[in-house]
């Protein structure tokens, strides 16, 4: 499984890394991004779930 943060969408609620900080990380400049590409397997329920609590869903989710 892949995921995507689209910078522009992402308003730095940090939500994401709070859920899955294995694969999630906040830069300096509030921005997420995605550190593990693609997601280990173990991962893949916490991703799924940050994207959906995202609340402007710049998480996008791609199954393999
Ligand atoms: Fe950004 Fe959404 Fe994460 S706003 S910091 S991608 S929960």
């Amino acid at each position: 499984m892949k995921v995507r943060v689209d910078a522009d969408t992402c308003v730095g609620c940090a939500a994401c890394e709070g859920i899955c900080p294995e694969v999630f990380e906040m830069t300096d400049e509030d921005k997420a991004i995605v550190k593990v590409d693609p997601v280990p397997t173990e991962h893949e329920d916490a991703c799924q779930e940050a994207a959906e609590q995202c609340p402007v869903d710049a998480i996008s989710v791609e199954a393999d």
